[in-house]
């Protein structure tokens, strides 16, 4: 089999060099890439480096290799392009159909998905020339991912930092399986809630659980790459940040339910997949509880804690929102989730079964997915990816 043919565009911002890690893995995992930079992108990382890692003919020009005809040929033998870094100039001539070198030609005349990996200062990300073109591009069916917060060129810090290329090789990864051009969540937002709750005893010890947030963020990361923008609510988790989302980071139950009802007040589709404490200790200590000689320790009073999903499916804040939750049984599976999914309200469930070694911290998991509409959805034992896109399909069947 032919490997995929992936167009690289490389655009003249000081992120260029994180593209040589993108190439590699695109390569590595078999994929044919021709890189074709900006004459801007070549100020920060040569024409050799790109030929020599691609294997392939570097260009710039619609000029070079004229009988080859490469400023169209390119695109329309792509099956994806992805440009990382997209530089605010390259994201306004892609908006406005501009064709003035190589890599805007390219742009012109796939055919085949797009990525755009966008990376700048805040303030040029935040220009509302800025915001337009990202939204035409959007509009037209390319994946814009979100620039991660953190470190600038400078000294500074803001929203406009290149996302971790191995997060950038996964948008694609996912975008080149599903081969489609419109994206189906594109133009949605989508709130993901992910990992355990940890609910304090005192400054030292809390009360948690073995969720490890993997499923949540496969389906951030699923929905990111089928154009939503994702905002996901990670309790506690060592993962690293996906990238093109608004990672919000909480605590305990308490502080879940406020970032997730404050997400989720324009959201297309809430879908809670993290494993949130029913009970939290009924008092704090504000210092560490010391053990005594000869005593045994005092119990420990638990209170209950709100029931997000209820309160989400019962008080829907915005008409036709889709909620999802999941529900973790150890025994009775299926019947315990109908009865949860009638008592929960919410329109999708997704129900597995955990144990010590089962679902939770496993990167593969299997389910059946519940709906209110009577659907039963059977997910066979596989990566917790593959879940993710089942339950997108059917989150996008009922946005319409
Ligand atoms: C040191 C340096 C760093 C730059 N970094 C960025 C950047 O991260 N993002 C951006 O949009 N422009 C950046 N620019 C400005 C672009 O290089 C400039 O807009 C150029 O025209 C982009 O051309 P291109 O889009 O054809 O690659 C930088 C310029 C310099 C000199």
């Amino acid at each position: 089999m032919d490997k995929p043919k992936v167009v690289l565009g490389v655009s003249g911002g000081i992120a260029a060099y994180k593209a040589c890690e993108l190439l590699r893995r695109l390569t590595e995992s078999g994929h044919d890439v021709r890189v074709v930079p900006t004459a801007s992108a070549l100020h920060f990382v040569g024409a050799a480096t790109w030929s020599a890692l691609s294997g392939n003919p570097v260009s710039t020009e619609v000029w070079d290799d004229v009988h080859e005809v490469p400023h169209v040929r390119i695109g329309q033998h792509a099956d994806l392009v992805v440009v990382a870094p997209a530089t605010a100039d390259t994201l306004a001539r892609a908006a406005h159909g501009l064709a003035d070198d190589l890599l805007t030609n390219t742009l012109l005349t796939a055919r085949c998905p797009v990525v755009f990996a966008p990376a700048m200062h805040t303030e040029m990300w935040e220009h509302p020339a800025t915001r337009e073109n990202v939204a035409t591009l959007r509009r037209r069916g390319a994946v814009v991912i979100e620039p991660a917060v953190g470190r600038l060129t400078g000294a500074d810090t803001g929203k406009g930092r290149l996302p971790d290329p191995g997060e950038i090789f996964e948008v694609c990864r996912r975008v080149l399986a599903r081969g489609v051009t419109r994206p189906d969540l594109a133009g949605r937002h989508v709130v993901v809630s992910a990992g355990g709750t940890r609910e304090p005893l005192d400054p030292v010890r809390f009360l948690g659980n073995r969720s490890s947030g993997k499923q949540g963020y496969a389906l951030a990361r699923t929905a990111a790459a089928r154009g939503a923008r994702v905002t996901l609510i990670a309790a506690d988790t060592a993962l690293p940040d996906p990238a093109g989302v608004d990672l919000v980071r909480v605590g305990t139950a308490v502080e879940l339910r406020e970032a997730v009802l404050g997400a989720a007040a324009d959201a297309d589709a809430v879908v809670m997949a993290a494993a949130v404490a029913d009970f939290r200790p009924a008092v704090y200590a504000t210092g560490k509880i010391k053990k005594k000689d000869g005593q045994e320790p005092e119990p420990v009073a638990l209170v209950r804690n709100p029931d997000i999903l209820a309160e989400l499916s019962g008080d829907r804040p915005r008409a036709g929102q889709v909620i999802v939750g999941f529900a973790a049984e150890t025994d009775d599976v299926l019947a315990n989730g109908r009865a949860k999914l009638k008592r929960k309200g919410c329109d999708l469930l997704v129900v597995n079964e955990v144990g010590e070694r089962k679902t939770f911290g496993a990167d593969e998991s299997e389910a059946v997915v519940l709906g209110a509409d009577g659907s039963e959805t059977p997910v066979a034992h596989g990566p917790k990816e593959v879940l993710a896109e089942t339950v997108w399909d059917l989150v996008a069947e009922r946005l319409g």
